[in-house]
């Protein structure tokens, strides 16, 4: 897994062990820039995969010719990383005569729930990370619904944003969590800001953050400055940052409440399960929320460990295993000419 600040090896078998997950994060590498610079990403990859990969190995205690098949994310991401992820995973399948699996990044977040738990099909995914926001029903390996994706940023991106316009370091999403969990009157700090909930109780699925970005701008301005650098009073941030997250969460679980609806009625599933994945997931008050909500409706929530709902290679793998031992018949592999796709939709009908 290389599409974007992570470089990742790691190697699952089909009981769902893990023997091997290693993810280095190139953060430091990015702070600086306050963002992920694409360039900067690919060269990483390219410094660190091969011992990643030889450490993975030796986790496992396993030789190439012991593995079964080498999946690599051949996109959706940042090109250049893509593509150095790829290679690799090509020239590992093609020197040890193994099926390469070309796995698509977002069906690595789809299936991580059967992974860690076995969960079974049809269930309802929310995928909120740095570059995704959607609303998916996950049917069945390779078949997905998309029922809704956000119209401006995504969810990540919009915490990212919100958090630099406060003075946050990068990246900003569990920074935010961090202050936001020091706000000392958490109804006071709701009332103090009037922030918009776009799309809350729009019947169409889609998702809207960038007019949440800008409010926060515009609140981040009139409060006083506590020094001459401009730096914001921490119990200010404390305050901002509950009432955006509280804002991030309620949005959320309103587009998902309506999803819950629809899937209870077009699927009648035996055991309704809402996952929610992607780096977001990690964020504590929209675990919370999304718990509630389910509850309400007599749904299943489900979240994978929070080590698995960023960015790994676990998930990648796993994907990889599901498609080579349920793909449609007779499938021995992806060709070797696969060309590494900077967008790549889950859903056909959505290409
Ligand atoms: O899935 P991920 O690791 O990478 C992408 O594929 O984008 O997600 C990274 C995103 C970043 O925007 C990061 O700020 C956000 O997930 N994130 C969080 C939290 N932890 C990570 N956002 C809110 N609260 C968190 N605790
Ligand atoms: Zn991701």
């Amino acid at each position: 897994e290389t599409s974007c600040d992570e470089t990742a090896a790691a190697i699952v078998n089909d009981d769902g062990d893990i023997l091997a997950n290693l993810v280095l994060s190139q953060l430091n590498e990015h702070r600086e820039f306050g963002g992920v610079v694409p360039e900067i990403a690919a060269r990483a990859h390219i410094d660190h995969l091969n011992t990643l990969i030889k450490a993975a190995m030796s986790d496992a205690k396993l030789r190439f010719e012991e593995l079964d098949g080498i999946a690599a994310t051949c996109g959706p991401g940042l090109i250049g990383g893509v593509m150095i992820g790829m290679i690799a995973g090509k020239a590992i399948a093609a020197s040890q005569k193994l099926p390469f699996i070309a796995v698509n990044h977002l069906e690595g977040h789809a299936l991580t729930p059967r992974l860690i738990d076995n969960i079974q099909f049809p269930y309802l995914l929310l995928l909120v990370s740095g570059g995704h926001t959607q609303i998916l029903v996950v049917e069945d390996v390779g078949q997905y619904k998309l029922w809704g994706s956000t119209l401006d940023d995504a969810a990540g991106e919009c915490f990212d944003k919100s958090a630099k316009l406060m003075g946050l370091p990068y990246p900003g999403g569990p920074e935010l969590q961090k202050i936001a969990a020091s706000c000392e009157n958490p109804g006071k700090a709701l009332a103090r800001f009037s922030l918009p909930t776009p799309m809350k109780g729009r019947k169409e699925l889609d998702f809207s953050f960038s007019g949440l970005k800008t409010a926060i701008r515009l609140e981040v301005e009139k409060l006083p400055p506590a020094n001459e650098k401009g730096e914001l009073k921490r119990a200010d941030i404390a305050d901002l940052a509950h009432a955006f997250q509280s804002t991030m969460a309620d949005v959320i679980a309103d587009r998902c409440k309506r999803a819950i609806e629809r899937f209870k009625a077009e699927y009648s599933p035996a055991e309704p399960t809402l996952v929610v994945s992607g780096g977001v997931a990690a964020n504590i008050a929209i675990r919370e929320k999304l718990q509630t909500l389910c509850e309400e409706h007599n749904m299943r929530s489900y979240a994978p460990p929070i080590k698995l709902c960023g960015d790994n290679a676990a998930m990648i793998a796993w994907a990889g295993l599901e498609r080579l031992q349920k793909g449609p018949n007779g499938f021995k592999g992806d060709p070797l000419d696969f060309k590494a796709r900077p967008r790549w939709p889950l859903d056909d009908a959505a290409k």
